[in-house]
């Protein structure tokens, strides 16, 4: 296993993203939680020290421990990274009169195993730079592997120690080769093997829950989505009867969403589940209310409290699952003025643990999203399933913006899976991120026949993203607009009004509300 020290940058994840896909374990710690006691337990086979915002040149900006330098396992510094350890083995560090950002092309001075599979049909090698300090000179030991006209010391080397430092970053997609150069780094000079897969992943976090959990209940609260999903698929792999998983259904999902958690559930893999049928109880204390705060608190609360009912119903549980995610754990380290420490705490049963006095169950805390989507797949969770796009969880209450009513809701409902079910059909499915209806709280005139009509608008949202918190309207072809408005307007009875939003993120959100 790999281990990534970080320094604070925006591209942090990214490493750990490289190392994964080429089947090389690693985890991301902040560089002052990583001192000898940490190194001995956790084992490292190689170390990466990330870029990060801070100057090597100012007082108190972060070091790395100096016990990574003694373990006698390779060790790589990007950019800041670089810089650190050429500050802290007896080189030094200036602050540049130009700072450099961008593409920049490094050619080899030396052969070295970390440049093996580069420069293929070329003497150059497209890089990403983004920095403002630079080396100014090596410490002992070090030579130069690879410069650019910018960057004298682009790749630098200690190859008896096998420490190396690059000043350009190899893990964001503009360094052309930069995923061959981490995996030369990982599986070349510290010779990691790179097994590491969804199958050794599943059977190790199978182990891991049978023996957190030991004879103990679990309780899990499905969402309907892809992460409660796989860890609630997970668990029951590897503790069968003690796990019993709960769906409460606030009438707030997509068209047929509900219909295909059961059966999966109880069908396709014989997991017992309780289905809450709350729609009545959502949609009554929604009633009336048009904020889009008020709507969010009152489901998050109404979902606490019937879950917590049903938990009490089977007689109460020890562990409560939960599909939380890697990025949601990362410590992050706050960007200038030392580090400080954000933990995202996951939504719709957040504080229930405490308040139920349980402790938590969270098998996929190490894994980011296409993991757990490759994690489903190898569980035998449908594609359908597994692909589809992320759903918020306070529902259509948020894609209704005004006052909820049943009536709109179903209204909704069947309009989006026209949409949907064309956006399936040209097959752009899975090239969107995100795609959905609004129902507005607006009425416009219309023709149908020789009939006036006087009814809602929907307007319909598409947008690509990597992570959700940038996003970009889809650009559809006017044809497929026009098709979908005409099906909608025929085949669903209240709209006569179809409208696209070209809104991108920021400064809009991908929910209207
Ligand atoms: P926004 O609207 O903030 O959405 O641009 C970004 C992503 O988050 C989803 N979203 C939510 N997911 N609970 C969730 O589980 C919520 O309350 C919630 N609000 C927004 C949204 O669908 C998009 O994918």
């Amino acid at each position: 296993r790999a281990l990534i020290v970080d320094f604070g940058s925006q591209v942090t994840q990214l490493i750990a993203r490289r190392l994964r896909e080429s089947g090389v374990y690693c985890e991301i710690h902040p560089f002052n939680k990583v001192d000898g006691a940490f190194l001995g337990a956790y084992g490292p086979q190689a170390v990466i020290l990330s870029g990060g915002p801070s100057s090597v040149t100012w007082k108190d900006s972060p070091r790395a421990d100096d016990a990574i330098f003694e373990l006698g396992v390779p060790v790589l510094g990007i950019c800041y990274g670089q810089q650190v350890m050429m500050e802290q083995l007896g080189g030094k560090v200036e602050s540049g009169t130009s700072r450099e950002f961008g593409r920049a092309f490094i050619e080899k001075v030396v052969d070295d195993p970390i440049m093996s599979d580069l420069f293929h049909g070329g003497d150059t090698e497209q890089v990403w730079m983004s920095h403002g300090d630079h080396v100014a000179e090596m410490a002992p030991g070090f030579g130069v592997i690879a410069k650019s006209p910018g960057a004298p010391y682009a790749i630098i080397a200690n190859p008896e120690r096998k420490f190396y430092g690059t000043q350009f970053h190899p893990e964001v997609v503009h360094t052309v080769h930069g995923r061959e150069l981490l995996r030369n780094f990982t599986h070349g000079v510290a010779g990691l093997k790179g097994d590491w897969t969804m199958a050794a992943y599943r059977a190790e976090a199978i182990e891991k829950i049978r023996e957190q959990v030991g004879k103990g209940r679990v309780i899990c609260g499905l969402s309907g989505g892809v992460d409660s999903s796989v860890a609630a698929v997970l668990i029951h792999e590897a503790i069968g009867e003690q796990l019993t998983c709960v769906y409460v259904d606030h009438g707030l999902m997509r068209h047929g969403e509900s219909e295909q958690v059961v059966n999966l559930f109880r069908e396709h893999y014989n997991i017992p589940l309780v289905h809450v049928d709350a729609s009545d109880l959502f949609l009554g204390k929604l009633d009336g209310v048009s904020d889009p705060e008020r709507k969010r608190k009152i489901i998050g609360g109404l979902f606490i409290d019937v879950f917590e009912e049903e938990a009490k119903k089977i007689g109460g549980a020890d562990f409560l699952a939960q599909g939380t995610l890697y990025p949601d754990v990362i410590e992050s380290v706050s960007a200038i003025g030392g580090p400080s420490v954000t933990i995202k705490s996951h939504h719709n049963v957040g504080g229930l643990p405490e308040r139920m006095n349980m402790k938590l169950v969270e098998p996929l805390r190490e894994l980011f999203k296409d993991e757990v989507r490759a994690l489903g797949r190898e569980l035998g969770l449908p594609e359908s399933f597994i692909g589809r796009h992320p759903f918020p969880g306070p529902g259509l209450a948020i894609r209704i913006p005004g006052e909820i009513t049943r009536e709109k809701a179903d209204t909704l409902r069947k309009a989006d899976a026209i949409y949907i079910d064309e956006i399936r059909k040209a097959g752009l499915y899975d090239e969107i991120w995100q795609a959905f209806s609004v129902l507005l709280p607006v009425n416009t005139v219309g023709v149908m026949g020789d009939e006036r009509t006087y009814e809602a608008v929907l307007a319909l949202r598409a947008v690509t993203s990597t992570d959700g918190m940038t996003a970009d309207y889809y650009p559809f072809e006017h044809d497929f607009l026009g098709r979908v408005a005409t099906r909608i307007i025929n085949e669903v009875k209240g709209v006569n009004r179809v409208v696209y939003d070209v809104t991108s993120k920021p400064p809009g959100t991908i929910e209207w509300e």
